[in-house]
This record gives structure tokens, sequence and C-alpha cells, in this order.
């Protein structure tokens, strides 16, 4: 917790199919905090000072197997998740955490670790997650993340291909539903 910052209140998820405004528009910022860790500049901002719309966020909502969230810090809109099926592995997974954002003026207050616990800990199967080489920050995120929310910890591997450049965790999290019946 940064000195002087107040407690952001609880945090917790919403969907979010229906607010696709807001994740694009938090998407810039999302866009804008990536372009540090991109190899080449990607994107070009037009002349209404925005970066264009991202196209992978079109495919994204066109995925019938796409789940979009808003992550929320107390009563404020604080970032969102996007999960979809797509492994940069190559492997099977049951889940991919595609993009996930915290806003800066709620970063390093625990609001991503608590949102990325409630979205592991409430989709049981296993997961990847791959980094972008060179989004440190992240990876020490994921890595703390990781070894909380995966009983049997986390597989790492580093890969540098067409299909991903940077680190793939794969974790499993167990079903923890209660067992009814009898
Ligand atoms: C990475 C990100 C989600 C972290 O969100 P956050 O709410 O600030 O993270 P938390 O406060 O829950 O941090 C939990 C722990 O992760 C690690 N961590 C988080 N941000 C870090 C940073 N910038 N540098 C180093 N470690 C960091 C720390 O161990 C931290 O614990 P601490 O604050 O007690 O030291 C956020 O910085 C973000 O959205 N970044 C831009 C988008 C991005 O990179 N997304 C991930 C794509 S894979």
């Amino acid at each position: 917790m940064t000195p002087g910052r107040e407690t952001p209140g609880p945090v917790t998820l919403e969907p979010a199919h229906d607010r696709r405004e807001a994740v694009a528009n938090l998407f810039q910022f999302y866009v804008h905090d990536f372009a540090d860790f991109w190899e080449t500049r990607r994107v070009e901002l037009q002349e209404d000072g925005r970066f264009p719309p991202y196209p992978w966020l079109d495919a994204f909502w066109a995925d019938p197997q796409g789940e979009a969230l808003l992550i929320r810090a107390g009563a404020a809109l604080a970032g969102f998740v996007l999960i979809d099926r797509t492994a940069h592995s190559g492997q099977d997974c049951d889940y991919s955490m595609a993009e996930f954002f915290v806003a800066r003026p709620y970063r390093r207050e625990g609001v991503g670790r608590a949102a990325a616990l409630e979205v592991l800990g409430a989709r049981p199967g296993l997961w990847e997650i791959a980094v972008a080489r060179r989004n440190a920050p992240a990876l020490t995120f994921w890595r703390a993340v990781a070894a909380d929310a995966a009983p049997s910890g986390f597989r790492e591997r580093d890969q540098d291909d067409e299909r991903w450049n940077g680190a793939i965790l794969q974790l499993v999290i167990p079903d923890r539903s209660p067992v009814t019946g009898g």
C-alpha cells in the first residue's frame, strides 16, 4: 500500500459484455501502458488524440468463449479482465488470462491481486497466463498471484516464437464447490 493512500474499498467484479464502451475507453489506457512493453510502435495516435480502436477487441467480443469483467474498487471503476481460451503455448487450456488491467490511481493497493484471485478461484481448471517479455512488473505480479491461487504451484516457461514472446505461466485451479446430494 502506498503511504498516504486510503484503502480503495472492497474489490468486486461485474460482467462487462454490455459495457463495451467502458472497456474500450479503459483499453486506451491499457494500450498507452503497453507502449512501454511492445518492441515496436504498434499504434499511432489519431488526430483526435486517441489510439485507434484496438482490432483485437472486436474479435474478442465476437468470441463466444470470451468473458469480460469490470473491476471495481469500492464504488470506483478500476479496471477490467478479459478471459478467453486462446493458449499462446499452443497447448490446451480451460482459460487464458487474455488481458488484465488496473488503472493507475488504484495500483499497488492490492486491487489487482484481489481481482485476480477472485477470477481464478471462481473458474477451476487449467489456466494459462502469458506475460509480454518486457512487462517485468506484470511477471512479478502474476508469479505472486499464481503461487497463492494454485495449491499445486505453477509452471513457468519462456517462449519466443510467432505465438508469444515472453513468459507463460500454467496453473491448475482446483474445484472448491461444495459437494451436494446424498
Ligand atoms: C500488473 C497490474 C495488473 C498490477 O495491479 P495492482 O493492482 O497494482 O497490483 P497489486 O497492488 O495487487 O500488487 C500485488 C503484488 O504484485 C507485485 N507488483 C504489482 N505491481 C508491481 C510493479 N509495478 N512492480 C513490481 N511488482 C509489482 C507486488 O509484489 C505487489 O505486492 P506489493 O504491492 O505488496 O509489493 C497493473 O500494474 C496493471 O494493470 N498494469 C498494466 C497492464 C498489465 O501489465 N497487465 C498485465 C498483463 S499480463
